[in-house]
């Protein structure tokens, strides 16, 4: 696997390359636009991602067999404003497309928001497929849970891949089982964010849910409100979830992006008590390493781990697609590849929309 190697875009602070990295991949090529992320990617990888991928000159890029993408998930999020496609952020999918059109990996990785595959009753991500096969690639896509890969949180997001050879077939990815519990991720000692029995109420008989979160009660309101900002009570969803508390015996909601106080709470029934989870605990449970170094901002530092990528998901991912000999270094591949010339050109702008206007597809050499 050594001798394959990746291009990391909208790298964030690296969640792709962490992965790839420990199945032995090469990346020999990132970017990313946020100045914050591109210090912590440099501090962690040696190298600063390029920034803005709509300024990249796609003819310096160097060849990779893997192209992996966390594109940005602001227009798609269910905390955005569900505008899809009609957000200017929204169309840097399609410099994306340009990109992948000018290099033609053998194989790209997309992620996103579970809610991308709901936007306008689907139909954004029916446009986003069309879009990705009309590059000249078999399309394949799953609803990946990190609880599945061997973390102890509840986050589902939908992964793409693209694959010019051999389709990828999702349903023989293998599932890590059991599931872990939350609790074989917490650090042994530590200086503890504890809450008084006065700050929270337990509920009666928690059950553990389908998703595997126990819920088992919630920060007083009264407290809870000292922390929420005037006339930002309407944002429920970003603001209630971290008032519940859930028990380390079963797994931990999604970490959010919006989150930058890490208010997030946990039962410890042996202590009987509550505390919070530490900013540690939070990249442990996205598959980080230990020794990641974080940046100094703790806002940011919790807002950068929300928007990362569970790393399992994608190691176990890569090692099923080398299983699957979907890239044609590995062996036997098919040369089954679609003939781009028998499939319509790029469609960079959506009619109707008023959206930057795209720059000019560089000509594409043709390979596979
Ligand atoms: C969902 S995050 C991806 C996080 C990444 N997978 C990780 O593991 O940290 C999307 C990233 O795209 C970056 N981004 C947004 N617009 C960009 C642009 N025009 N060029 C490059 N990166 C961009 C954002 O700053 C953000 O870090």
């Amino acid at each position: 696997m050594a001798d394959f190697t990746f291009a990391d875009l909208f790298a964030g602070i690296g969640g792709f390359r962490i992965a790839l990295e420990r199945a032995g991949l090469k990346c020999l090529y990132s970017c990313e636009i946020n100045e914050s992320c591109r210090q912590v990617y440099y501090e962690n990888f040696g190298e600063y991602p390029e920034a803005d991928i709509s300024e990249i000159d796609f003819s310096t890029l160097p060849d990779v067999d893997l192209i992996t993408a966390g594109f940005p998930c602001q227009p798609f999020s269910i905390c955005g404003r569900r505008r899809g496609f009609s957000d200017q952020r929204g169309t840097i999918f399609f410099y994306l497309c340009e990109l992948l059109k000018h290099k033609q990996p053998d194989v790209f990785i997309l992620e996103n928001v579970k809610h991308l595959l709901h936007i306008e009753k689907g139909k954004t991500f029916q446009i986003i497929l069309n879009e990705l096969r009309n590059l000249g690639y078999f399309i394949s896509h799953e609803l990946l849970n990190a609880k599945d890969f061997g973390l102890p949180q509840n986050r589902e997001r939908v992964f793409i891949v693209g694959s010019k050879y051999k389709r990828f077939e999702f349903y023989k990815l293998p599932k890590i089982t059991p599931i872990p519990r939350l609790r074989e991720f917490l650090l042994p000692q530590d200086n503890f964010d504890y809450l008084s029995p006065e700050e929270y109420t337990l509920i009666e008989n928690p059950k553990q849910q389908d998703s595997g979160l126990i819920f088992v009660g919630y920060r007083n309101k009264s407290i809870w409100k000292k922390g929420v900002r005037p006339n930002t009570e309407h944002l429920s969803r970003v603001h209630r979830q971290p008032n519940r508390i859930y028990s380390v015996d079963g797994v931990h909601p999604t970490l959010p992006s919006q989150e930058s106080s890490g208010r997030f709470f946990i039962y410890l029934p042996e202590e009987d008590r509550v505390r919070k989870l530490t900013l540690e605990e939070c990249y442990k449970i996205m598959g980080f390493p230990d020794n990641f170094k974080k940046t100094p901002s703790t806002a940011d530092a919790y807002r950068q781990i929300g928007n990362s990528v569970a790393t399992t998901v994608v190691k176990e991912l890569i090692r099923e697609m080398i299983n699957q000999e979907i890239f044609s270094g590995t062996p036997n591949r098919q040369k089954t590849a679609i003939s781009e010339k028998s499939l319509p050109p790029v469609q960079l702008t959506i009619p109707g929309l008023s959206v930057r206007s795209p720059r000019t597809i560089p000509s594409v050499s043709q390979t596979g």
